[in-house]
């Protein structure tokens, strides 16, 4: 391992506002990385720093809309900056369109493929000088089974394009960085209770639940644990991999 095993490991969490980024927040500070939370909306990404901050964890918050280039470029040399490099990088952030291919404007499908897919390639590209610097690095991008399925749970093909995008990407991502000693892995989670999914209807839920072999939806937690390990050296050996967690749904 080319870790810097002396010095306290750090990650960057995007949408760590809530949900499941909240979750990969507080679970990598209580792993004794020091974190930044990202998220678009300041309340919930102060709220989140006042926690782990409560935990005795080190954090430091950054408002910016990962979409935006210049917002994370801005982003990560303030973060590298604070923290003095970056051993992981946990793009989580993402948002959920429901509507059919037929249906979906242009301006929708664009934004859909700008915040699930084209950040994950900006915040790549931005964490990558520090981390080819380091010669160590860990990139964990959040798809979605939705990225192999085609969508059908909540997100629609839109959605699934952009979550089959960063599953590709990761891939070349492993396969271009892995030389300078950068791990690049995707998580796909099935059904996880968050505020993204709250509105699903009763029926629906239901019916997924029953195809979920263990029988019930993800918790942010189970998903926080699996970037915990993808961003820890016990994984070095493992990249361009996509871990399934999903209860069992897609062996159902
Ligand atoms: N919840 C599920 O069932 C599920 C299943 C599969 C994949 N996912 C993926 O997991 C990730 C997290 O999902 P979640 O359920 O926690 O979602 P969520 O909507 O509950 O939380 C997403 C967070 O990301 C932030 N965010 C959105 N756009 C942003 C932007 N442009 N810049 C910065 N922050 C932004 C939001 O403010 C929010 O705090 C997403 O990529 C999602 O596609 C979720």
């Amino acid at each position: 391992m080319k870790n810097n095993e002396n010095s306290t490991p750090t990650a960057l969490v995007t949408g760590a506002g809530r949900g499941i980024g909240r979750a990969i927040a507080l679970a990598l500070a209580h792993k004794g990385f020091a974190v930044g939370v990202n998220d678009l909306d300041a309340n919930v990404a102060n709220a989140v720093c006042a926690e782990i901050t409560a935990l005795g964890g080190k954090v430091t918050t950054y408002v910016a809309d990962i979409a935006n280039p210049e917002a994370v470029t801005g982003m990560m040399e303030a973060f590298v900056a604070h923290h003095g490099g970056i051993t992981a990088l946990v793009n989580n952030a993402g948002i959920v369109r429901t509507s059919s291919f037929w249906d979906i404007p242009i301006e929708e499908w664009d934004l859909v493929m700008k915040v699930d897919l084209r950040s994950v390639f900006l915040a790549c590209k931005a964490a990558f000088p520090y981390m080819k610097q380091a010669g160590y690095g860990k990139i964990i991008n959040m798809a979605s089974v939705a990225g192999l399925l085609g969508g059908g749970l909540l997100g629609n093909a839109a959605y699934a394009a952009a979550k089959a995008g960063v599953i590709a990407f990761t891939k070349g991502v492993a396969r271009e960085a892995g030389p300078l000693g950068i791990r690049a892995n995707v998580i796909a989670p099935a059904l996880t209770d968050t505020e993204m999914t709250c509105g699903i209807d009763p029926e629906k839920r239901q019916g997924i639940i029953r195809q979920i072999p263990l029988g019930r939806a993800g918790l942010p937690e189970d998903i926080a644990n699996a970037v915990v390990f993808l961003a820890s050296p016990e994984s070095d050996f493992i990249s361009g991999e996509t871990l399934i967690v999903d209860g069992g749904f897609m062996r159902r």
